[in-house]
Protein backbone atom coordinates (compact mmCIF):
# COMPACT_ATOMS: atom_id res chain seq x y z
CA UNK A 1 0.00 0.00 0.00
CA UNK A 2 1.67 3.35 -0.33
CA UNK A 3 1.75 5.39 2.46
CA UNK A 4 2.10 9.45 2.00
CA UNK A 5 3.80 11.48 4.19
CA UNK A 6 2.98 15.08 5.40
CA UNK A 7 0.11 14.84 3.19
CA UNK A 8 -2.03 18.06 2.64
CA UNK A 9 -5.72 17.51 3.09
CA UNK A 10 -6.76 20.41 1.95
CA UNK A 11 -8.82 18.70 -1.75
CA UNK A 12 -9.92 16.13 0.89
CA UNK A 13 -12.01 18.09 3.30
CA UNK A 14 -15.46 20.31 1.52
CA UNK A 15 -13.89 22.75 3.67
CA UNK A 16 -10.93 23.26 2.14
CA UNK A 17 -8.68 23.30 5.12
CA UNK A 18 -5.49 23.08 4.43
CA UNK A 19 -3.93 20.55 7.47
CA UNK A 20 -1.84 17.85 7.28
CA UNK A 21 -1.58 14.33 7.64
CA UNK A 22 1.08 12.89 9.50
CA UNK A 23 0.34 9.64 6.87
CA UNK A 24 -1.68 9.23 4.41
CA UNK A 25 -3.06 5.98 2.83
CA UNK A 26 -5.92 5.14 0.63
CA UNK A 27 -7.72 2.07 0.36
CA UNK A 28 -9.77 0.41 -2.11
CA UNK A 29 -11.39 -2.87 -0.98
CA UNK A 30 -12.57 -4.40 2.97
CA UNK A 31 -9.90 -6.64 2.71
CA UNK A 32 -7.15 -3.67 2.43
CA UNK A 33 -8.72 -1.76 5.04
CA UNK A 34 -9.02 -4.53 7.35
CA UNK A 35 -5.18 -5.05 6.81
CA UNK A 36 -4.19 -1.51 7.79
CA UNK A 37 -6.28 -1.89 10.83
CA UNK A 38 -4.59 -4.19 12.21
CA UNK A 39 -0.57 -2.55 11.75
CA UNK A 40 1.22 -1.86 14.27
CA UNK A 41 3.46 0.46 12.25
CA UNK A 42 1.03 3.25 13.09
CA UNK A 43 -0.31 3.22 16.16
CA UNK A 44 -3.22 5.62 16.02
CA UNK A 45 -5.46 6.09 12.88
CA UNK A 46 -8.28 8.54 11.57
CA UNK A 47 -10.80 7.49 9.20
CA UNK A 48 -11.44 9.94 6.56
CA UNK A 49 -14.80 9.71 3.90
CA UNK A 50 -16.18 11.71 1.41
CA UNK A 51 -14.80 14.70 4.23
CA UNK A 52 -17.98 16.78 4.10
CA UNK A 53 -19.00 17.32 7.57
CA UNK A 54 -15.99 17.94 9.47
CA UNK A 55 -13.72 20.80 10.31
CA UNK A 56 -9.81 20.25 10.83
CA UNK A 57 -9.14 22.44 13.89
CA UNK A 58 -4.86 21.19 13.42
CA UNK A 59 -2.98 18.89 11.57
CA UNK A 60 -4.03 15.44 12.15
CA UNK A 61 -1.00 13.34 13.97
CA UNK A 62 -2.43 9.69 12.71
CA UNK A 63 -2.57 7.83 9.60
CA UNK A 64 -5.24 9.14 7.95
CA UNK A 65 -6.94 5.98 6.16
CA UNK A 66 -9.40 7.13 3.03
CA UNK A 67 -12.31 5.10 2.30
CA UNK A 68 -12.26 4.71 -1.42
CA UNK A 69 -14.07 1.45 -1.67
CA UNK A 70 -16.36 1.60 -4.98
CA UNK A 71 -19.24 -0.52 -6.33
CA UNK A 72 -23.05 -0.38 -6.49
CA UNK A 73 -24.96 -3.86 -6.62
CA UNK A 74 -28.34 -4.79 -6.83
CA UNK A 75 -28.96 -7.57 -4.07
CA UNK A 76 -32.23 -8.35 -4.71
CA UNK A 77 -35.35 -7.25 -6.37
CA UNK A 78 -39.07 -7.53 -7.23
CA UNK A 79 -42.18 -6.14 -8.45
CA UNK A 80 -42.24 -2.99 -6.05
CA UNK A 81 -38.85 -2.80 -3.83
CA UNK A 82 -35.59 -3.02 -5.38
CA UNK A 83 -32.53 -3.57 -2.62
CA UNK A 84 -29.08 -2.05 -3.58
CA UNK A 85 -26.26 -2.49 -1.61
CA UNK A 86 -23.68 0.57 -1.83
CA UNK A 87 -19.79 0.61 -0.67
CA UNK A 88 -18.89 2.91 1.66
CA UNK A 89 -16.58 5.21 -1.06
CA UNK A 90 -19.21 5.89 -3.25
CA UNK A 91 -19.99 9.96 -3.96
CA UNK A 92 -23.29 10.48 -2.15
CA UNK A 93 -24.67 12.31 -5.16
CA UNK A 94 -23.40 10.00 -7.89
CA UNK A 95 -25.38 7.12 -6.32
CA UNK A 96 -28.66 8.99 -5.96
CA UNK A 97 -28.16 9.93 -9.71
CA UNK A 98 -27.78 6.00 -10.15
CA UNK A 99 -30.68 4.83 -8.64
CA UNK A 100 -32.89 7.38 -10.42
CA UNK A 101 -31.84 6.49 -13.66
CA UNK A 102 -32.44 2.99 -12.77
CA UNK A 103 -36.22 4.55 -12.16
CA UNK A 104 -35.99 3.43 -8.25
CA UNK A 105 -37.38 5.97 -5.70
CA UNK A 106 -36.58 7.16 -2.59
CA UNK A 107 -33.55 9.02 -2.35
CA UNK A 108 -34.40 12.03 -4.88
CA UNK A 109 -35.18 14.67 -1.94
CA UNK A 110 -31.26 14.10 -0.81
CA UNK A 111 -29.86 14.28 -3.85
CA UNK A 112 -26.67 16.88 -4.17
CA UNK A 113 -25.87 16.50 -0.62
CA UNK A 114 -21.89 16.54 -0.79
CA UNK A 115 -20.04 13.16 0.83
CA UNK A 116 -19.96 10.13 0.30
CA UNK A 117 -21.98 7.20 1.01
CA UNK A 118 -20.42 5.04 3.37
CA UNK A 119 -20.77 8.54 6.33
CA UNK A 120 -23.99 9.01 5.57
CA UNK A 121 -25.62 6.72 8.23
CA UNK A 122 -23.00 7.99 10.72
CA UNK A 123 -25.28 11.66 11.12
CA UNK A 124 -28.57 10.51 9.59
CA UNK A 125 -27.89 12.60 6.94
CA UNK A 126 -31.47 14.41 5.79
CA UNK A 127 -33.06 17.13 3.45
CA UNK A 128 -36.31 18.11 2.10
CA UNK A 129 -38.21 16.16 4.36
CA UNK A 130 -36.52 13.00 3.66
CA UNK A 131 -33.73 11.19 6.03
CA UNK A 132 -31.03 8.53 5.10
CA UNK A 133 -32.95 6.39 7.94
CA UNK A 134 -36.64 6.42 5.59
CA UNK A 135 -34.54 4.00 2.92
CA UNK A 136 -31.92 2.43 4.97
CA UNK A 137 -32.30 -1.48 5.37
CA UNK A 138 -29.11 -2.16 6.97
CA UNK A 139 -24.64 -1.41 6.97
CA UNK A 140 -22.02 -3.13 7.19
CA UNK A 141 -18.89 -1.83 9.22
CA UNK A 142 -15.86 -3.30 10.49
CA UNK A 143 -15.25 -3.07 14.27
CA UNK A 144 -12.41 -1.65 15.23
CA UNK A 145 -11.42 -4.02 18.53
CA UNK A 146 -12.00 -7.41 16.67
CA UNK A 147 -11.43 -6.07 12.80
CA UNK A 148 -14.08 -8.27 12.08
CA UNK A 149 -17.27 -7.06 9.80
CA UNK A 150 -20.54 -6.92 11.57
CA UNK A 151 -24.32 -6.01 10.10
CA UNK A 152 -26.19 -3.71 11.24
CA UNK A 153 -30.21 -3.57 11.21
CA UNK A 154 -31.76 -0.02 11.12
CA UNK A 155 -32.94 -0.29 14.40
CA UNK A 156 -29.14 -1.22 15.48
CA UNK A 157 -28.40 2.42 14.01
CA UNK A 158 -30.38 4.33 16.40
CA UNK A 159 -31.21 7.06 13.86
CA UNK A 160 -32.34 10.22 15.20
CA UNK A 161 -32.14 13.81 13.88
CA UNK A 162 -28.72 14.24 12.69
CA UNK A 163 -27.87 11.34 14.77
CA UNK A 164 -26.90 7.23 15.36
CA UNK A 165 -25.26 5.00 17.24
CA UNK A 166 -22.21 5.68 15.22
CA UNK A 167 -22.30 9.21 16.46
CA UNK A 168 -22.63 8.26 20.16
CA UNK A 169 -22.10 5.01 21.62
CA UNK A 170 -20.05 3.51 18.48
CA UNK A 171 -18.09 6.82 17.55
CA UNK A 172 -14.36 5.86 16.54
CA UNK A 173 -15.31 2.08 17.19
CA UNK A 174 -16.86 0.90 13.97
CA UNK A 175 -16.21 1.94 10.07
CA UNK A 176 -19.06 1.53 7.53
CA UNK A 177 -17.89 -0.09 4.48
CA UNK A 178 -21.18 -0.46 2.60
CA UNK A 179 -24.93 0.58 2.96
CA UNK A 180 -27.89 -0.80 1.86
CA UNK A 181 -30.96 0.66 0.86
CA UNK A 182 -34.48 -0.53 -0.22
CA UNK A 183 -36.15 1.66 -2.79
CA UNK A 184 -39.61 1.62 -4.63
CA UNK A 185 -39.56 0.47 -8.67
CA UNK A 186 -43.25 1.57 -8.28
CA UNK A 187 -46.22 3.43 -6.05
CA UNK A 188 -43.35 5.73 -5.19
CA UNK A 189 -44.01 7.74 -1.60
CA UNK A 190 -42.93 11.23 -3.32
CA UNK A 191 -42.30 14.24 -0.85
CA UNK A 192 -43.23 17.21 -2.07
CA UNK A 193 -44.43 18.77 0.81
CA UNK A 194 -41.06 20.62 1.41
CA UNK A 195 -42.92 24.45 0.63
CA UNK A 196 -40.08 25.37 -2.18
CA UNK A 197 -39.98 22.10 -3.72
CA UNK A 198 -44.03 22.48 -4.41
CA UNK A 199 -42.83 26.15 -6.07
CA UNK A 200 -40.11 24.35 -8.04
CA UNK A 201 -42.61 22.08 -9.69
CA UNK A 202 -44.92 24.99 -10.42
CA UNK A 203 -42.11 26.76 -11.62
CA UNK A 204 -42.40 24.17 -14.50
CA UNK A 205 -45.89 23.14 -14.69
CA UNK A 206 -45.27 19.93 -13.37
CA UNK A 207 -48.15 18.34 -11.92
CA UNK A 208 -47.39 14.36 -11.65
CA UNK A 209 -44.07 14.57 -10.86
CA UNK A 210 -41.77 11.72 -10.89
CA UNK A 211 -38.56 10.78 -9.14
CA UNK A 212 -36.45 12.54 -11.53
CA UNK A 213 -38.25 15.72 -11.33
CA UNK A 214 -38.22 15.87 -7.81
CA UNK A 215 -34.49 15.26 -8.13
CA UNK A 216 -33.98 18.11 -10.56
CA UNK A 217 -36.50 20.53 -8.08
CA UNK A 218 -33.97 19.68 -5.35
CA UNK A 219 -31.16 20.26 -7.08
CA UNK A 220 -32.28 23.66 -8.40
CA UNK A 221 -32.94 24.45 -4.93
CA UNK A 222 -30.09 23.21 -3.06
CA UNK A 223 -27.92 25.52 -5.98
CA UNK A 224 -29.84 28.50 -5.59
CA UNK A 225 -29.15 28.25 -1.43
CA UNK A 226 -26.21 26.44 -0.74
CA UNK A 227 -22.92 27.39 -2.17
CA UNK A 228 -20.81 24.74 -4.34
CA UNK A 229 -17.77 23.35 -2.13
CA UNK A 230 -15.64 22.99 -5.68
CA UNK A 231 -15.99 26.55 -6.09
CA UNK A 232 -16.20 27.84 -1.98
CA UNK A 233 -15.11 25.57 0.93
CA UNK A 234 -18.10 24.41 3.20
CA UNK A 235 -20.02 21.64 4.96
CA UNK A 236 -23.15 22.06 4.41
CA UNK A 237 -25.10 23.33 7.81
CA UNK A 238 -22.62 23.64 10.58
CA UNK A 239 -25.08 23.88 13.03
CA UNK A 240 -28.23 21.48 14.18
CA UNK A 241 -31.60 23.40 14.15
CA UNK A 242 -31.85 23.62 18.30
CA UNK A 243 -34.95 21.81 19.29
CA UNK A 244 -36.66 23.19 22.27
CA UNK A 245 -39.58 22.08 24.65
CA UNK A 246 -42.93 23.59 25.10
CA UNK A 247 -41.82 26.14 27.85
CA UNK A 248 -38.77 27.28 25.57
CA UNK A 249 -40.88 27.77 22.67
CA UNK A 250 -43.96 29.60 24.23
CA UNK A 251 -41.30 32.51 25.46
CA UNK A 252 -39.42 32.18 22.41
CA UNK A 253 -42.94 32.47 20.08
CA UNK A 254 -44.27 35.24 22.29
CA UNK A 255 -41.17 37.53 21.95
CA UNK A 256 -40.30 36.73 18.47
CA UNK A 257 -44.20 36.25 16.62
CA UNK A 258 -43.07 35.69 13.18
CA UNK A 259 -40.10 33.06 13.36
CA UNK A 260 -40.05 29.76 11.29
CA UNK A 261 -40.59 26.89 13.50
CA UNK A 262 -40.99 23.05 12.90
CA UNK A 263 -43.82 21.30 15.30
CA UNK A 264 -41.68 17.60 16.06
CA UNK A 265 -44.02 16.19 18.53
CA UNK A 266 -46.85 17.11 20.86
CA UNK A 267 -43.93 19.00 23.25
CA UNK A 268 -40.92 20.08 21.03
CA UNK A 269 -40.18 22.49 18.49
CA UNK A 270 -37.30 22.84 16.06
CA UNK A 271 -36.71 26.28 15.09
CA UNK A 272 -34.27 27.03 12.15
CA UNK A 273 -31.12 28.23 13.65
CA UNK A 274 -30.48 29.86 10.00
CA UNK A 275 -32.90 31.96 10.69
CA UNK A 276 -31.61 32.45 14.64
CA UNK A 277 -28.07 33.34 13.16
CA UNK A 278 -29.56 35.75 10.45
CA UNK A 279 -31.76 37.74 13.16
CA UNK A 280 -28.56 38.61 14.41
CA UNK A 281 -26.96 40.32 11.96
CA UNK A 282 -24.18 37.62 10.32
CA UNK A 283 -25.74 36.66 7.45
CA UNK A 284 -23.23 37.21 4.47
CA UNK A 285 -20.48 38.78 6.59
CA UNK A 286 -17.07 37.97 6.18
CA UNK A 287 -14.10 37.63 8.84
CA UNK A 288 -10.97 37.31 6.45
CA UNK A 289 -11.40 34.14 4.82
CA UNK A 290 -13.96 33.17 7.10
CA UNK A 291 -17.56 34.08 6.60
CA UNK A 292 -21.45 33.40 6.91
CA UNK A 293 -23.01 32.38 3.64
CA UNK A 294 -24.81 35.08 1.75
CA UNK A 295 -27.91 33.00 0.60
CA UNK A 296 -28.06 30.84 4.16
CA UNK A 297 -26.95 31.92 7.30
CA UNK A 298 -26.56 27.94 8.45
CA UNK A 299 -23.63 27.60 6.78
CA UNK A 300 -20.15 28.91 7.59
CA UNK A 301 -17.78 28.82 4.33
CA UNK A 302 -13.80 29.71 3.95
CA UNK A 303 -13.22 31.52 1.05
CA UNK A 304 -9.89 30.62 0.36
CA UNK A 305 -7.56 30.48 2.93
CA UNK A 306 -9.49 30.07 6.52
CA UNK A 307 -7.74 27.83 8.89
CA UNK A 308 -10.00 25.69 11.02
CA UNK A 309 -9.31 28.01 13.89
CA UNK A 310 -10.96 31.01 12.59
CA UNK A 311 -14.10 29.18 11.51
CA UNK A 312 -14.37 27.66 14.96
CA UNK A 313 -13.82 31.50 15.90
CA UNK A 314 -16.29 32.29 14.23
CA UNK A 315 -18.71 29.71 15.17
CA UNK A 316 -18.16 30.58 18.65
CA UNK A 317 -19.22 34.00 18.35
CA UNK A 318 -22.44 33.17 16.55
CA UNK A 319 -23.43 30.94 19.36
CA UNK A 320 -23.05 33.28 21.57
CA UNK A 321 -24.15 35.91 19.79
CA UNK A 322 -27.61 33.63 19.49
CA UNK A 323 -27.65 32.57 22.98
CA UNK A 324 -27.59 36.05 23.99
CA UNK A 325 -30.50 37.42 21.57
CA UNK A 326 -32.37 34.36 21.83
CA UNK A 327 -31.27 32.22 25.15
CA UNK A 328 -30.71 29.29 22.73
CA UNK A 329 -28.09 27.85 22.34
CA UNK A 330 -27.06 26.37 19.30
CA UNK A 331 -24.32 23.75 18.24
CA UNK A 332 -22.27 22.44 15.62
CA UNK A 333 -23.27 19.63 13.37
CA UNK A 334 -20.27 19.32 11.70
CA UNK A 335 -17.33 17.12 13.41
CA UNK A 336 -14.74 18.74 14.86
CA UNK A 337 -11.69 17.53 14.62
CA UNK A 338 -8.60 18.42 16.78
N1 LIG B 1 -33.85 30.85 7.25
C1 LIG B 1 -33.61 32.18 7.44
N2 LIG B 1 -32.36 32.64 7.16
C2 LIG B 1 -31.37 31.84 6.69
C3 LIG B 1 -31.63 30.48 6.50
C4 LIG B 1 -32.89 29.99 6.78
O1 LIG B 1 -34.47 32.93 7.86
O2 LIG B 1 -30.29 32.36 6.45
C5 LIG B 1 -35.22 30.34 7.48
C6 LIG B 1 -35.90 30.01 6.15
O3 LIG B 1 -36.53 31.13 5.62
C7 LIG B 1 -36.88 28.96 6.54
C8 LIG B 1 -36.15 28.21 7.64
O4 LIG B 1 -35.16 29.09 8.15
O5 LIG B 1 -38.05 29.52 7.08
C9 LIG B 1 -35.57 26.89 7.21
O6 LIG B 1 -34.61 27.10 6.20
P1 LIG B 1 -34.23 25.98 5.11
O7 LIG B 1 -35.45 25.48 4.45
O8 LIG B 1 -33.15 26.51 4.25
O9 LIG B 1 -33.72 24.74 5.97
P2 LIG B 1 -32.80 24.65 7.26
O10 LIG B 1 -33.63 24.22 8.40
O11 LIG B 1 -32.02 25.90 7.43
C10 LIG B 1 -32.26 22.11 6.96
C11 LIG B 1 -31.07 21.20 6.91
C12 LIG B 1 -30.37 21.29 5.56
C13 LIG B 1 -31.37 20.89 4.49
C14 LIG B 1 -32.58 21.83 4.58
C15 LIG B 1 -33.68 21.42 3.64
C16 LIG B 1 -30.28 21.06 9.22
C17 LIG B 1 -29.20 21.40 10.18
N3 LIG B 1 -30.13 21.53 7.98
O12 LIG B 1 -31.81 23.46 6.85
O13 LIG B 1 -29.31 20.33 5.56
O14 LIG B 1 -30.79 20.98 3.20
O15 LIG B 1 -33.16 21.79 5.92
O16 LIG B 1 -34.26 20.23 4.08
O17 LIG B 1 -31.21 20.34 9.57
C18 LIG B 1 -27.00 19.98 5.93
O18 LIG B 1 -27.33 19.26 6.87
O19 LIG B 1 -25.79 20.15 5.62
C19 LIG B 1 -28.04 20.67 5.17
C20 LIG B 1 -27.75 21.56 4.22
Amino acid sequence: MNIKKDFSLKSYNTFGIDAKANFFAQVTTVEELREILVSKDFPTKFILGGGSNMLLLKDVDALVIHIAIKGISIVSEDDNHAVVKVMAGENWHDMVLWTIDHGYGGLENMSLIPGNTGTAPVQNIGAYGVELKDNFLSCEAVERATNKLKTFSKADCKFGYRESFFKNEGKDQYIITSVTFKLTKKSHKLNTNYGSIEDELDKKNIKKPTVKDISNAVIAIRNSKLPDPKEIGNSGSFFKNPLVDQHVFNQFSLENPNAPFYKISETEYKIPAGWLIEQCGFKGKRYGDAGVHTKQALVLVNYQNATGKEIMDLANTIIKAVEKKFKIRITPEVNLIQ
